[in-house]
Protein backbone atom coordinates (compact mmCIF):
# COMPACT_ATOMS: atom_id res chain seq x y z
CA UNK A 1 0.00 0.00 0.00
CA UNK A 2 1.02 3.51 -1.12
CA UNK A 3 1.64 6.36 1.40
CA UNK A 4 1.10 9.87 0.24
CA UNK A 5 2.13 12.66 3.00
CA UNK A 6 2.17 15.53 0.43
CA UNK A 7 0.19 16.30 -2.10
CA UNK A 8 2.76 16.69 -5.16
CA UNK A 9 3.78 12.78 -4.71
CA UNK A 10 0.03 12.08 -4.85
CA UNK A 11 -0.92 14.22 -7.70
CA UNK A 12 2.12 12.34 -9.65
CA UNK A 13 0.97 9.00 -8.45
CA UNK A 14 -2.63 9.74 -9.58
CA UNK A 15 -1.22 11.11 -13.20
CA UNK A 16 0.30 8.15 -13.77
CA UNK A 17 -2.18 6.15 -13.01
CA UNK A 18 -4.82 7.88 -15.12
CA UNK A 19 -2.20 7.74 -18.07
CA UNK A 20 -2.38 3.60 -17.51
CA UNK A 21 -6.39 3.92 -17.73
CA UNK A 22 -7.31 3.05 -14.05
CA UNK A 23 -10.39 4.25 -12.94
CA UNK A 24 -9.83 5.21 -9.10
CA UNK A 25 -12.26 4.73 -6.16
CA UNK A 26 -12.05 7.21 -3.50
CA UNK A 27 -13.66 7.28 0.06
CA UNK A 28 -12.01 10.25 2.44
CA UNK A 29 -12.29 9.98 6.19
CA UNK A 30 -10.77 11.48 9.45
CA UNK A 31 -9.48 8.24 10.66
CA UNK A 32 -10.29 6.24 13.80
CA UNK A 33 -11.36 3.40 11.10
CA UNK A 34 -13.57 0.60 12.11
CA UNK A 35 -15.62 -1.88 9.88
CA UNK A 36 -18.25 1.00 8.65
CA UNK A 37 -14.81 2.63 6.99
CA UNK A 38 -13.59 -0.84 5.37
CA UNK A 39 -17.15 -0.95 4.19
CA UNK A 40 -16.65 1.46 1.85
CA UNK A 41 -13.26 0.75 0.68
CA UNK A 42 -14.79 -2.83 -0.01
CA UNK A 43 -17.41 -1.38 -2.66
CA UNK A 44 -15.34 0.42 -4.18
CA UNK A 45 -12.94 -2.43 -4.82
CA UNK A 46 -15.42 -4.14 -6.84
CA UNK A 47 -16.05 -1.21 -9.01
CA UNK A 48 -12.69 0.55 -9.49
CA UNK A 49 -8.85 -0.64 -10.45
CA UNK A 50 -7.62 1.64 -8.30
CA UNK A 51 -8.77 2.63 -4.60
CA UNK A 52 -7.40 5.31 -2.54
CA UNK A 53 -8.49 6.86 0.57
CA UNK A 54 -7.73 9.95 2.60
CA UNK A 55 -7.07 10.58 6.42
CA UNK A 56 -6.87 13.94 7.40
CA UNK A 57 -9.10 15.71 10.35
CA UNK A 58 -10.69 18.69 8.91
CA UNK A 59 -10.25 21.63 10.94
CA UNK A 60 -12.91 24.07 9.22
CA UNK A 61 -15.75 21.37 9.72
CA UNK A 62 -15.89 20.93 14.02
CA UNK A 63 -17.89 23.72 15.26
CA UNK A 64 -15.49 24.33 18.61
CA UNK A 65 -12.17 24.34 19.19
CA UNK A 66 -12.56 21.29 21.92
CA UNK A 67 -13.75 18.81 19.56
CA UNK A 68 -11.39 18.99 17.50
CA UNK A 69 -8.79 18.93 19.53
CA UNK A 70 -10.73 15.29 21.36
CA UNK A 71 -11.41 13.78 17.64
CA UNK A 72 -9.61 10.43 17.82
CA UNK A 73 -5.98 10.81 15.96
CA UNK A 74 -3.91 7.52 15.26
CA UNK A 75 -2.47 6.93 12.69
CA UNK A 76 -0.16 4.21 12.45
CA UNK A 77 -2.72 2.12 13.91
CA UNK A 78 -5.34 3.30 10.62
CA UNK A 79 -2.44 2.93 8.17
CA UNK A 80 -2.41 -0.81 9.87
CA UNK A 81 -6.16 -1.55 9.27
CA UNK A 82 -6.19 -0.17 5.84
CA UNK A 83 -3.22 -2.50 5.04
CA UNK A 84 -4.80 -5.46 6.64
CA UNK A 85 -8.28 -5.08 5.25
CA UNK A 86 -6.54 -5.44 1.18
CA UNK A 87 -9.29 -3.43 -0.61
CA UNK A 88 -6.88 -0.02 -0.54
CA UNK A 89 -3.88 0.71 -2.91
CA UNK A 90 -2.92 4.17 -1.73
CA UNK A 91 -3.52 6.35 1.22
CA UNK A 92 -3.22 10.29 1.40
CA UNK A 93 -2.10 11.45 4.75
CA UNK A 94 -2.35 15.11 3.97
CA UNK A 95 -0.64 17.91 5.65
CA UNK A 96 -2.94 21.42 6.64
CA UNK A 97 -1.44 23.40 4.09
CA UNK A 98 -1.54 20.68 1.78
CA UNK A 99 -5.03 21.31 1.41
CA UNK A 100 -5.70 24.66 2.99
CA UNK A 101 -2.28 26.58 1.17
CA UNK A 102 -3.63 29.89 2.73
CA UNK A 103 -5.76 30.16 5.13
CA UNK A 104 -7.44 27.76 6.94
CA UNK A 105 -11.04 28.47 6.37
CA UNK A 106 -14.12 27.17 5.24
CA UNK A 107 -15.87 28.27 0.63
CA UNK A 108 -19.58 29.52 1.33
CA UNK A 109 -21.27 26.71 -1.00
CA UNK A 110 -25.39 27.16 -2.07
CA UNK A 111 -26.25 23.62 -1.14
CA UNK A 112 -30.32 24.77 -1.72
CA UNK A 113 -31.27 24.35 1.51
CA UNK A 114 -29.88 21.27 2.26
CA UNK A 115 -27.04 22.54 4.97
CA UNK A 116 -29.95 23.75 7.15
CA UNK A 117 -32.17 20.76 8.18
CA UNK A 118 -31.16 18.62 10.83
CA UNK A 119 -27.43 18.77 11.35
CA UNK A 120 -27.18 21.88 10.01
CA UNK A 121 -29.62 23.42 12.78
CA UNK A 122 -26.98 22.39 15.75
CA UNK A 123 -23.79 22.93 13.44
CA UNK A 124 -23.76 26.35 11.61
CA UNK A 125 -21.18 26.18 8.91
CA UNK A 126 -20.42 22.34 9.24
CA UNK A 127 -21.50 21.47 5.92
CA UNK A 128 -19.55 24.80 4.30
CA UNK A 129 -16.15 22.62 5.93
CA UNK A 130 -17.24 19.48 4.40
CA UNK A 131 -17.80 20.62 1.17
CA UNK A 132 -14.07 23.05 1.02
CA UNK A 133 -12.41 19.93 1.84
CA UNK A 134 -13.96 17.37 -0.15
CA UNK A 135 -13.55 19.63 -3.35
CA UNK A 136 -9.99 20.29 -2.78
CA UNK A 137 -9.53 16.18 -2.11
CA UNK A 138 -11.53 15.63 -5.58
CA UNK A 139 -9.29 17.78 -6.96
CA UNK A 140 -5.99 16.62 -6.29
CA UNK A 141 -7.52 12.54 -5.74
CA UNK A 142 -9.32 12.96 -9.42
CA UNK A 143 -11.58 9.93 -8.39
CA UNK A 144 -14.65 8.34 -11.52
CA UNK A 145 -15.91 7.29 -8.51
CA UNK A 146 -16.31 8.90 -4.92
CA UNK A 147 -17.79 6.75 -1.62
CA UNK A 148 -19.66 7.99 1.51
CA UNK A 149 -21.70 6.12 3.72
CA UNK A 150 -25.33 6.62 4.23
CA UNK A 151 -25.03 6.72 8.15
CA UNK A 152 -24.10 10.49 7.75
CA UNK A 153 -27.09 11.01 4.78
CA UNK A 154 -27.06 14.81 4.75
CA UNK A 155 -23.44 14.64 4.59
CA UNK A 156 -23.77 12.30 0.86
CA UNK A 157 -26.74 14.37 -0.36
CA UNK A 158 -24.34 17.49 0.21
CA UNK A 159 -21.57 15.97 -2.06
CA UNK A 160 -23.81 14.72 -4.32
CA UNK A 161 -25.10 18.53 -4.91
CA UNK A 162 -21.66 19.55 -4.62
CA UNK A 163 -20.84 17.51 -7.13
CA UNK A 164 -23.80 18.97 -9.53
CA UNK A 165 -22.89 22.46 -8.79
CA UNK A 166 -19.24 22.60 -9.22
CA UNK A 167 -19.64 20.03 -12.25
CA UNK A 168 -17.08 17.94 -11.33
CA UNK A 169 -16.29 14.54 -13.07
CA UNK A 170 -16.77 11.92 -9.99
CA UNK A 171 -19.82 9.79 -9.72
CA UNK A 172 -21.23 10.04 -5.80
CA UNK A 173 -22.05 6.34 -4.47
CA UNK A 174 -24.20 5.54 -1.22
CA UNK A 175 -22.55 2.78 0.71
CA UNK A 176 -25.26 1.44 3.05
CA UNK A 177 -24.59 1.38 6.74
CA UNK A 178 -22.21 -0.99 8.71
CA UNK A 179 -24.09 -2.09 11.74
CA UNK A 180 -22.77 -3.73 15.15
CA UNK A 181 -24.20 -7.30 15.84
CA UNK A 182 -26.96 -5.77 18.30
CA UNK A 183 -27.97 -3.12 15.17
CA UNK A 184 -26.22 0.09 16.24
CA UNK A 185 -24.58 1.63 13.65
CA UNK A 186 -21.23 1.32 13.77
CA UNK A 187 -19.21 4.65 14.89
CA UNK A 188 -15.28 5.59 16.16
CA UNK A 189 -18.05 7.15 19.51
CA UNK A 190 -19.75 3.30 20.11
CA UNK A 191 -16.11 2.77 22.13
CA UNK A 192 -17.38 5.31 24.23
CA UNK A 193 -20.51 3.83 25.68
CA UNK A 194 -20.51 1.29 28.75
CA UNK A 195 -21.66 -2.36 28.07
CA UNK A 196 -24.99 -1.60 29.96
CA UNK A 197 -25.40 1.74 27.41
CA UNK A 198 -24.30 -0.04 24.23
CA UNK A 199 -26.96 -2.99 24.62
CA UNK A 200 -29.83 -0.25 25.54
CA UNK A 201 -28.44 1.82 22.12
CA UNK A 202 -29.98 -0.92 20.14
CA UNK A 203 -33.51 0.61 20.66
CA UNK A 204 -32.41 3.52 18.19
CA UNK A 205 -31.99 0.50 15.05
CA UNK A 206 -35.33 -0.92 16.65
CA UNK A 207 -37.25 2.11 16.67
CA UNK A 208 -36.24 2.96 13.20
CA UNK A 209 -37.62 -0.30 12.09
CA UNK A 210 -41.00 0.04 14.29
CA UNK A 211 -40.94 3.35 12.13
CA UNK A 212 -41.04 1.41 8.99
CA UNK A 213 -43.39 -1.06 10.34
CA UNK A 214 -45.93 1.94 10.63
CA UNK A 215 -45.09 3.75 7.66
CA UNK A 216 -48.04 4.32 4.84
CA UNK A 217 -50.25 2.79 7.62
CA UNK A 218 -50.37 5.15 10.81
CA UNK A 219 -49.95 9.25 10.41
CA UNK A 220 -46.87 11.12 10.50
CA UNK A 221 -48.10 12.76 14.04
CA UNK A 222 -48.91 9.27 15.44
CA UNK A 223 -45.44 8.14 14.43
CA UNK A 224 -43.74 11.08 16.41
CA UNK A 225 -45.98 10.61 19.50
CA UNK A 226 -44.95 6.74 19.38
CA UNK A 227 -41.50 7.61 18.73
CA UNK A 228 -41.78 9.95 21.97
CA UNK A 229 -43.07 7.88 24.13
CA UNK A 230 -40.51 5.01 23.55
CA UNK A 231 -37.66 7.66 24.27
CA UNK A 232 -39.60 8.69 27.03
CA UNK A 233 -39.15 5.27 28.56
CA UNK A 234 -35.70 5.31 28.21
CA UNK A 235 -33.43 6.24 31.31
CA UNK A 236 -29.86 7.71 30.78
CA UNK A 237 -30.73 8.63 26.85
CA UNK A 238 -32.13 11.68 25.19
CA UNK A 239 -33.69 12.30 22.05
CA UNK A 240 -32.17 15.06 20.77
CA UNK A 241 -34.28 14.69 17.11
CA UNK A 242 -36.84 12.66 15.23
CA UNK A 243 -37.62 13.47 11.78
CA UNK A 244 -39.18 11.86 8.93
CA UNK A 245 -38.03 13.65 5.72
CA UNK A 246 -38.05 13.53 2.28
CA UNK A 247 -34.89 11.94 0.64
CA UNK A 248 -34.55 14.21 -1.89
CA UNK A 249 -34.92 17.67 -0.03
CA UNK A 250 -34.29 16.60 3.52
CA UNK A 251 -37.20 18.74 4.21
CA UNK A 252 -39.49 17.38 7.27
CA UNK A 253 -42.95 15.65 5.86
CA UNK A 254 -46.15 15.75 7.52
CA UNK A 255 -47.72 13.91 5.48
CA UNK A 256 -46.71 10.67 3.00
CA UNK A 257 -47.21 11.93 -0.48
CA UNK A 258 -47.21 9.53 -3.76
CA UNK A 259 -43.76 9.43 -5.76
CA UNK A 260 -41.58 10.76 -2.80
CA UNK A 261 -39.14 8.50 -1.18
CA UNK A 262 -38.81 9.45 2.64
CA UNK A 263 -36.46 8.39 5.90
CA UNK A 264 -36.35 8.30 9.30
CA UNK A 265 -33.78 10.00 11.14
CA UNK A 266 -32.64 10.13 14.61
CA UNK A 267 -30.35 11.85 16.94
CA UNK A 268 -30.08 9.86 20.90
CA UNK A 269 -27.71 11.42 23.42
CA UNK A 270 -26.60 8.47 25.46
CA UNK A 271 -24.66 9.86 28.60
CA UNK A 272 -22.53 12.28 26.62
CA UNK A 273 -22.61 10.22 23.19
CA UNK A 274 -24.41 11.52 20.89
CA UNK A 275 -25.58 8.76 18.10
CA UNK A 276 -26.89 9.07 15.17
CA UNK A 277 -29.02 6.87 12.36
CA UNK A 278 -31.70 6.51 9.75
CA UNK A 279 -33.88 4.34 7.24
CA UNK A 280 -34.84 4.53 4.48
CA UNK A 281 -38.76 3.78 4.67
CA UNK A 282 -40.13 1.42 2.54
P1 LIG B 1 -15.60 10.10 8.84
O1 LIG B 1 -16.51 10.42 9.96
O2 LIG B 1 -14.25 9.52 9.11
O3 LIG B 1 -16.38 9.13 7.88
C1 LIG B 1 -15.82 8.74 6.65
C2 LIG B 1 -16.88 8.00 5.85
O4 LIG B 1 -17.22 6.77 6.49
C3 LIG B 1 -18.17 8.80 5.69
O5 LIG B 1 -18.62 8.70 4.35
C4 LIG B 1 -19.10 8.10 6.65
O6 LIG B 1 -20.48 8.23 6.30
C5 LIG B 1 -18.64 6.66 6.52
N1 LIG B 1 -19.08 5.84 7.66
C6 LIG B 1 -18.85 6.05 8.98
N2 LIG B 1 -19.46 5.11 9.73
C7 LIG B 1 -20.10 4.28 8.86
C8 LIG B 1 -20.93 3.11 9.01
N3 LIG B 1 -21.22 2.59 10.20
N4 LIG B 1 -21.41 2.54 7.87
C9 LIG B 1 -21.14 3.06 6.65
N5 LIG B 1 -20.36 4.16 6.44
C10 LIG B 1 -19.86 4.75 7.53
O7 LIG B 1 -17.43 11.82 7.21
C11 LIG B 1 -16.30 12.21 7.39
O8 LIG B 1 -15.31 11.44 7.98
C12 LIG B 1 -15.82 13.60 6.96
O9 LIG B 1 -16.90 14.49 7.05
C13 LIG B 1 -15.21 13.63 5.53
C14 LIG B 1 -16.23 13.24 4.46
C15 LIG B 1 -13.99 12.71 5.45
C16 LIG B 1 -14.75 15.08 5.22
O10 LIG B 1 -13.84 15.54 6.15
Amino acid sequence: MEIFRNKEPLRAYVERQKEMGKKIGFAPTMGALHRGHISLYEVARKENDLVISSIFVNPTQFNNATDLEKYPRDIERDLKILKASGFVDAVYVPQTTDLYPDKVESKSYDFEGLETEMEGKSRPGHFDGVGTVVEELFRQVRPDNAYFGEKDFQQLAIIKKLVAILKLPVKIHGVSIYREENGLAMSSRNQRLSKPQKEAAKVLHQTLLKVNDWFRIITVPEIYDRVKDIFDDQAGMALEYFEIADEDTLKETDFFYKGHNYRAFIVVNVGDVRLIDNLHLD
